[in-house]
């Protein structure tokens, strides 16, 4: 359990490292250096090896974050055409389905939140709108394990408090609770809308607007597309305060998800929306161009997950650009010049990096080739999106049911309700309370101080 994910430090904080050489005009050369990325990224996994549990990565990082790398790597193959980590991809997507084919196993369902399972369901939508072999015929599809998280979502909506919206956590007893926001909500967004872009079943538009419309009414979407964090709603609060930490995947999240809707719409509504959350973007988390994590990076405080987050924009914004070619002049360049700064970043050397000495890649891309010391899945998987995303114009767009998408469904998965997936909890342990969910609000929050988040483990 991590209070502050201060990421180590290595004694060769601050020295000049040999940055990783891309000629940008070469697609080669660019797939060469995502390739090395990549690999330095897998060398943390070891889900494959005999005697280890597929999909799952090594303490530090959550399960959600191997569903994240699973959906990057897929990405990676889409991009590059390499295809040398698609077979542990497939392995790994296929063992965490869980009883009930929806990301929900049996291992991680204690501490499982909304936004956990998001990621992975993000990374079935992935695997199907790239066309990513499908499981065999008598097993679920990838469309189908996403329509399964869908319908759970669905099931899981609360009006009681805040008048709708998902809870960060599903369990009473895990804190966060009380605390509904962004990156659950956007996980559902994401999903409904990809959904409808993807299989035309206007229930799944309806839920997009449903949704979009409660982040709005509650200002986690603010008239100029300003996306906060979430709000709390304990002690009577109904969600009033709202945490105003921005993130970079809050605003991916339903960037890309707005993208979809324009895109099978071609509704003004979400073209406005796509090109007002594009524009919020690029003026939030860019500095001369090189995309950072406004809420923790300057400080040097964000934590293992927050770490990750950089590589979910990049992909998002990419597959905006290709979606709403209104918005490409606007993202292209920032993903290029950001690409261009992550690079500078990854000649570095670090006990926590497991692949060769001088490869491993920092976390802030605004040090130029000075090595900020840090090394780990996030920073690896970060340096790799943003470098393959800038291929995004050769790569071809997510395919649906109508032009090649050929991942079997099923409307009604999932099952019914949360009932009888967890055995009432006995002790509470510390562990327990503290679930191994995301953890973003809650650390930025002691950060910040002032911010008043009521978030009690029942
Ligand atoms: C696991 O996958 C990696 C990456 O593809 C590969 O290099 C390694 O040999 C695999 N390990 C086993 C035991 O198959
Ligand atoms: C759950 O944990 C057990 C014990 O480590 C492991 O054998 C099994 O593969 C895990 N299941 C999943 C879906 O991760
Ligand atoms: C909470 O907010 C909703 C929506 O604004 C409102 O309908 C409800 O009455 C509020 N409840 C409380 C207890 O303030
Ligand atoms: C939808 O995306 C495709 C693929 O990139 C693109 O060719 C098309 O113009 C987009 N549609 C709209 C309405 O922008």
């Amino acid at each position: 359990m991590r209070f502050f994910g201060v990421a180590s430090v290595t004694a060769l904080l601050g020295s000049l490292a040999c940055a990783l050489d891309v000629d940008w005009s070469s697609d080669e050369s660019v797939k060469s250096a995502a390739s090395q990325v990549a690999y330095g990224l897998v060398k943390y996994y070891s889900g494959n090896n005999t005697g280890d549990v597929a999909g799952n990565l090594p303490d530090p990082y959550y399960w959600w974050e191997a569903g994240a790398m699973f959906g990057a790597l897929i990405d990676y193959w889409v991009y590059t055409g390499d295809d040398t980590y698609n077979k542990i991809t497939y392995q790994a997507m296929v063992h965490q389905v869980g009883d009930d084919h929806d990301y929900m196993p049996e291992n991680q369902t204690r501490s499982l939140g909304n936004d956990d399972q998001g990621f992975w369901a993000m990374a079935a939508m992935t695997a199907a709108e790239a066309n990513f072999e499908n499981p065999p015929e008598d097993e679920p599809g990838w469309l189908a394990l996403t329509q399964a998280v869908f319908n759970e979502y669905v099931s899981r909506w609360d009006t009681k408090d805040c008048a709708g919206g998902l809870r960060w956590q599903i369990w009473t007893f895990n804190n966060g609770y009380n605390y509904k926001n962004s990156i659950s909500n956007g996980c559902f967004f994401n999903i409904a809308a990809r959904l409808y872009r993807f299989t035309g079943d206007q229930k799944y538009a309806d839920w997009a607007e449903k949704i979009f419309a409660w982040q709005q009414d509650l200002k986690f979407i603010d008239t100029d597309y300003t996306v906060r964090d979430g709000a709390g709603y304990a002690n009577g609060e109904n969600c009033s305060e709202v945490n105003g930490a921005l993130f970079t995947y809050n605003a991916g999240i339903f960037l890309v998800g707005a993208a979809h809707m324009y895109n099978i719409t071609e509704d003004g509504r979400w073209k406005e929306r796509t090109t007002g959350l594009a524009k919020f973007t690029a003026k939030t988390f860019f500095k001369d161009g090189v995309m950072y994590e406004i809420a923790c990076e300057p400080q040097g405080t964000c934590n293992t997950d927050q770490q990750a987050f950089k590589g979910h924009l990049s992909r998002w914004m990419a597959t905006t650009a290709q979606l709403v070619p209104e918005t490409h002049d606007t993202l292209s360049p920032l993903l290029k010049s950001s690409a261009k700064a992550a690079v500078q970043q990854c000649g570095g050397t670090s006990s926590d990096f497991k692949g060769p000495a001088g490869q491993a890649c920092g976390f802030s891309w605004l040090k130029g080739p000075a090595y900020d010391g840090n090394a780990g899945v996030g920073e690896q998987m970060n340096a790799l999106s943003v470098i393959y995303s800038t291929l995004v114009d050769k790569a071809p767009a997510p395919f649906t049911s109508k032009t090649g998408g050929s991942s079997k469904g099923d409307p009604n998965a999932g099952s019914k309700s949360d009932d009888g997936k967890i055995e009432r909890p006995r002790d509470m342990t510390m562990a327990d309370r503290a679930g191994a969910g995301i953890l973003t609000t809650l650390v930025l929050a002691g950060l910040l101080g002032g911010i008043s988040l009521v978030v009690s483990g029942d």
